[in-house]
């Protein structure tokens, strides 16, 4: 699967250090031709040897140390490279790349790098939350330099938190995903809204509809897998966020409406493949309601639009909405896009076949604001949202 494919593989020195073995192995069993640089202290936890060996090509480490050959060719390895990826990461080297200090044998290829890094962060928890390290991942986020999160658990230092390396199955998933899908959208914060509102007519009833919420979580999940920075606003799924996605909860329109509103400002791209409920009850009653008339009228008051807020408040964003149709697709959708002030938008009409809640496929119409008209055949909404992805970065190219 990687034929041909050139990977580094940057150790640095942290616990999790002796998982890069394995990860260096699964690399060459996808028949990558595999380089390790590990830092002094990563020989201080793993050796040079068991690197060496796995890989099949000599281990960096001490560029100084090392034949000066090295000095030359790590030059040539940032060069010829087509993938990094950091695993372990370190508070250190993450702070060294993000304030442009080269100084050892990984800091400095890294730097000379043009191939996408990929840092797989590992560490106390205390350290990862720590404000300076936050900063330092966030501007490498913002420059395109990719992170994978820590995952939660018991730590090596014997407290429980969100420092473990990620699993090296979603570390070489994305290492796959960077190599095969171009990381076109570093640099780029995408909010995307998925699934349906609930509004509540007591506290045990409810009006929704039946938004999987897959749509949107294949956006999110496609555009983390091209490098954006994502943040999905959710309504009440059963799906799990997809990893590296930063996962904002919520359960009514109105609170859509605020999380979207607090974040949108952030974001470069806007995405609103969530299922909104227009109505809500005027008041939720506090008990539960008894039966008792044969008949019992609901008063039910407008939810703020969303979307259309967002689309006045644009500035150079892009902002693309879903339009759900069972009639008159095309023209809805148009008169959707126009009145929301819109740059694209997605019409789906529910009831067509491969279409609709809650399916792995959907079949849909991209239109942009220009006219430009795209009518997809019935695709995995895996690949659905790949191809939203690329209608939209072909927008920012023309509006460039
Ligand atoms: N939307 C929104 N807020 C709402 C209603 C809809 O943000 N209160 C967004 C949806 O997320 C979607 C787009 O607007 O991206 C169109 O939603 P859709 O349900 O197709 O249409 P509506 O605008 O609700 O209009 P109608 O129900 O009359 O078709």
């Amino acid at each position: 699967m990687l034929n041909s494919k050139t990977i580094v593989v940057g150790v640095t020195g942290g616990i999790a250090a002796y998982k890069s073995a394995e990860l260096v192995r699964r690399l060459k069993k996808l028949n990558a031709a595999v380089h390790v640089i590990m830092t002094e202290n990563a020989c201080n936890f793993i050796t040079p040897l068991t690197m060496q060996t796995l890989s099949q090509n000599p281990v960096a480490n001490n560029m100084f140390k090392e034949p000066s050959t090295w000095e030359i060719e790590h030059i040539s390895l940032a060069q010829k490279a087509d993938l990094f990826v950091i695993a372990p990461a370190t508070a250190n080297i993450v702070g060294k790349v993000a304030n442009g200090i080269a100084d050892d044998m990984l800091s400095t290829t890294i730097m000379a790098a043009k191939a996408p890094v990929i840092f797989a962060c590992a560490m106390n928890e205390n350290m990862y939350q720590n404000q300076i390290v936050q900063h330092n991942i966030s501007k490498l986020r913002k420059v395109g330099y990719i992170f994978i999160e820590p995952d939660c658990g018991k730590l090596a230092c014997g407290q429980e938190g969100q420092g473990r390396l990620a699993d090296l199955d979603d570390i070489v998933d994305k290492v796959i995903r960077t190599i095969i899908y171009k990381p076109d959208l570093a640099g780029k914060t995408i909010l995307v809204s998925a699934g349906p509102t609930k509004e509540f007519i007591d506290p045990v009833r409810f009006i929704t509809n039946g938004s999987s919420g897959k749509m949107g979580y294949c956006l999110a999940k496609a555009a983390a897998g091209r490098g954006a920075r994502v943040i999905l606003i959710s309504g009440p799924v059963s799906l799990k966020a997809p990893r590296g996605v930063d996962c904002v909860n919520i359960v009514t329109a109105q609170e859509m409406h605020e999380e979207m509103i607090k974040r949108f400002e952030y974001a470069d791209i806007i995405i609103k493949a969530a299922a909104v409920a227009d109505y809500r009850p005027i008041n939720m009653a506090n008990n539960k309601i008894k039966k008792a008339a044969n008949n019992l009228v609901l008063e039910m008051v407008k939810n703020p639009d969303i979307l259309k807020d967002v689309g006045s408040r644009k500035g150079k964003r892009i902002v693309v909405g879903f339009s759900m149709e069972t009639e008159n697709l095309e023209q809805n959708a148009l008169t959707k896009l126009k009145e929301k002030n819109l740059d694209m938008i997605v019409a789906n009409d529910i009831t067509a076949e491969g279409a609709g809640f809650d399916k792995d496929t959907n079949v849909v119409k991209i239109i942009n604001k220009f006219g430009m008209i795209k009518n997809l055949p019935v695709m995995t909404k895996e690949h659905v949202a790949n191809v939203i992805l690329d209608e939209v970065l072909r927008l920012e190219n023309v509006e460039k």
